[in-house]
């Protein structure tokens, strides 16, 4: 009997067992099919390669009667990893919103402002920093900085925790008070602001080290406004040579980084052809037509800007691109197109922050960051500026002396109604010789809208051209 039974058993076991197996096995095909699938729209959604192998750039703009905002942020061809950023756009957006609310009967005089915007590094491999920032500006001088980092995997599809790039032992605590306490006391830019007694704090709440993020070379720390230091330091950064801190690694990212530092990546230096070629303003045989400037936005896009190109082409029309650099850093064969087709490419700052509202540095860095990027991608620097909103005032002027700022006379709000057909009729009722219309070709919408405005322009009789040609006659 117990025989019989010890059998029976046994065999029930095995019959489980032999289950479990196979309904393992059956779970592992929808993961194949997940693959397959996640190429495909890869290759459906992006026709230009990104600067970032597996990361786009994601832009999203908004100037509303009480509040603008510009959110960018990064999104991966492996959709598992965009949950956690979405999450952090979608809790700053509220927040925001929440406090516009509240401020509304302020905000008539002095609208709001929410800047959503992210750094991203290379480390190694496909591994990348990424520094998600957020600065807003809701009533009163005072705007408020804060920033998150996430160190992703993209070929493994997954976050890295600082923890598992450095030892968290009471040693390696000390060294890293240490050699920060050092580092902010020698700081030009940060020793008069620093506060020793507030690193201490932090560094005995035994913080996780959530702020540390590495780039090919470096070790960074970033630190929130009045986390370290009075507000004057902003949200300072203190980087530290990774071959200076060794042993603060663990095991592991030894031994990662060890083969990098032998022989890391550098950047490869793009050749830069000699400017002022083929792009001249043309001694052009002034011709009786009526003129038009049409002005895209915000981008480059890797599928939108590509097909206003072919539109434009066809009916042999010129136009401006006013590119924002975290684009044109992601984008940059995008950018390179544009330009090889005689369009003119402008300066739209880095990511679409209102200037008024940054001191003159910052404004400077907004302005050549994207100058840098733009003679990168394309071998020449942009010709002419747009800032953000139009925001402008005397000290704005002053940081972009170099570069004729062109506003625009015809707004089609494209972002907003999405409808070609809305924006075709704006043009319709506006649009006279000289006019500068202004779209973005960030948005699909507006490819369809160009076509509508392209040939309505041209069977009125309009030439299309750069809108610095429409400026110099
Ligand atoms: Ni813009």
């Amino acid at each position: 009997m117990k025989r019989a039974s010890i059998i029976i058993l046994f065999l029930l076991g095995m019959i489980i067992l032999l289950t479990l197996l196979y309904m393992n096995d059956k779970d592992s095909n929808p993961n194949n099919n997940m693959k397959n699938d996640s190429t495909a729209v890869e290759e459906h959604t992006s026709t230009e390669q990104s600067n970032y192998r597996g990361i786009h750039i994601v832009t999203d703009i908004h100037d509303e009667a009480l509040y603008k905002l510009a959110i960018h942020y990064p999104e991966f061809d492996n959709t598992s990893l965009n949950e956690a950023i979405r999450e952090y756009i979608t809790v700053s957006k509220q927040q925001f919103l929440e406090e516009v609310e509240l401020n509304k009967p302020f905000l008539k005089e002095n609208i709001a402002e929410l800047n959503l915007s992210f750094d991203i590094y290379p480390v190694i491999n496909n591994i990348y920093s990424i520094v998600l920032s957020n600065n807003s500006y809701v009533s009163g001088a005072n705007g408020s900085q804060s920033s998150k980092v996430l160190i992703v995997d993209v070929d493994e599809g997954r976050y890295i925790s600082q923890l598992e790039i450095i030892k968290d032992t009471i040693e390696n605590r000390a060294t890293i008070y240490k050699l920060l306490s050092k580092e902010f006391e020698q700081s030009e830019e940060y020793s008069i602001f620093f506060f020793q007694d507030y690193l201490k704090q932090w560094i005995d709440d035994n913080h996780p080290f959530s702020n540390l993020y590495l780039n090919n070379h470096s070790l960074v720390f970033k630190f929130d406004k009045y986390q370290v230091t009075a507000g004057a330091a902003g949200s300072p950064e203190i980087s530290i040579p990774i071959d200076k801190v060794k042993t603060l690694f663990t095991d592991e990212w030894i031994e990662k980084l060890k083969i990098n530092i032998d022989n890391m990546p550098e950047k490869p230096i793009v050749p830069s052809p000699t400017p002022s070629e083929g792009k001249e303003p043309a001694t052009e045989v002034p011709s009786n037509k009526k003129r038009v400037a049409l002005t895209f936005d915000d981008g480059p896009h890797p599928v939108n800007t590509v097909s206003i190109l072919k539109l434009l082409e066809k009916y042999e029309a010129k136009a401006t691109f006013f590119m924002l650099g975290n684009r044109v850093d992601f984008y940059p064969e995008t950018a390179k197109k544009v330009a090889d087709q005689g369009h003119e490419i402008g300066n739209h700052t880095w990511d679409h922050k209102d200037l008024t509202t940054l001191d003159h540095e910052e404004m400077i860095e907004e302005i050549n960051r994207t100058i840098t990027v733009i003679k990168q991608a394309i071998g020449q620097e942009p010709t002419a500026f747009r800032p953000p909103y139009g925001a402008m005032n005397d000290k704005v002027k002053a940081a972009s002396t170099d570069l004729p700022i062109v506003l625009w006379s015809i707004d089609t709000l494209d972002w907003k109604s999405h409808d070609p057909e809305a924006v075709l009729k704006i043009v319709k009722s506006n649009v006279k010789d000289g006019s500068i219309i202004l779209m973005h070709d960030i948005h699909k919408t507006t490819v369809e809208a160009v076509a509508l405005v392209l040939k309505y322009l041209q069977d009125e009789g309009y030439e299309f051209v750069t809108v610095s040609d429409l400026k110099s006659s």
